[in-house]
């Protein structure tokens, strides 16, 4: 908590690559990067890679991604040269989750759904950071009503750790303007109507003027968040 001014005000004045490195040199080895392979993300990777900043990146293997996925986080890696963490959900949780209420069980009802982004999404995130002082996330606040309201920098209480959103700001065409200018690997479905990538069987294309993350658990009227971002 005692950090927490001082990263804001980082966030606030510097260049995004001289904030990143201010604070992996603040928390040396205690900062990671969760990637979802999406496209704000690969803007953080590159960013992260190509000036060499001490953060650990990784990503979340839900089991149900689109081979698109897998297939950018190759290009990736390939690359930018840097190891990126893949951490699973636990086998026999997903095993007995499947056993009980069947492999799609998130069409069947919003607690389903939870259940499945429980087991699948944010059990992995949170063992995932682990003994870690600062997470960094590519969330940025026109993506949806709640992340509107989300600050740059905050404190968790309950992770004990500090959420960095280093382009909370960017609009998506500053994403897309850096993903070109720097030839950036990025996921082919972007080019498809697929904005917002979650897991394959939760997420479609979207018509252009949809909300960007109208594609997300299309079927539920609300609920558009996981669980990754409503933790405290
Ligand atoms: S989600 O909560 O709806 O799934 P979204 O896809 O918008 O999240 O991504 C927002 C941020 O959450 C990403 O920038 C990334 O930091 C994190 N995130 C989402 N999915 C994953 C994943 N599979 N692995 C690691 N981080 C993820
Ligand atoms: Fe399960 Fe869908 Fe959540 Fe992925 S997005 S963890 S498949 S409910």
């Amino acid at each position: 908590m005692e950090h927490l001014a001082h990263l804001q005000e980082i966030y606030n004045s510097l260049p995004i690559e001289e904030a990143l490195r201010q604070t992996a040199d603040l928390f040396p080895g205690k900062v990671k990067f969760s990637s979802s392979v999406g496209q704000e993300d690969q803007v953080l990777t590159d960013i992260i890679a190509r000036n060499k900043v001490g953060i650990t990146v990784f990503t979340i293997d839900t089991g149900r991604l689109f081979n698109e996925v897998y297939d950018t986080l190759e290009k990736t890696q390939a690359r930018y040269k840097i190891p990126i963490e893949v951490y699973f959900p636990q086998a026999e949780a997903v095993q007995q989750m499947v056993q009980d209420k069947g492999v799609n069980l998130f069409y069947d009802s919003v607690e389903n759904r939870q259940s499945c982004c429980g087991v699948r999404k944010v059990e992995p995130l949170n063992r995932a950071l682990q003994n870690t002082d600062v997470w960094i996330t590519g969330l940025r606040a026109d993506q949806n009503a709640h992340r509107q309201s989300v600050p740059m920098v905050e404190w968790l209480p309950d992770k004990k750790m500090y959420k960095i959103n280093p382009l909370l700001h960017w609009s998506y065409d500053d994403i897309l303007h850096y993903i070109k200018e720097k030839n950036v690997p990025y996921n082919p479905l972007h080019d498809k109507g697929f904005i917002s990538i979650g897991c394959a069987p939760c997420t479609r294309a979207i018509e252009p003027g949809e909300d960007p993350r109208a594609g997300r658990w299309w079927w539920e009227a609300s609920h558009k968040e996981c669980g990754l971002h409503l933790v405290k």
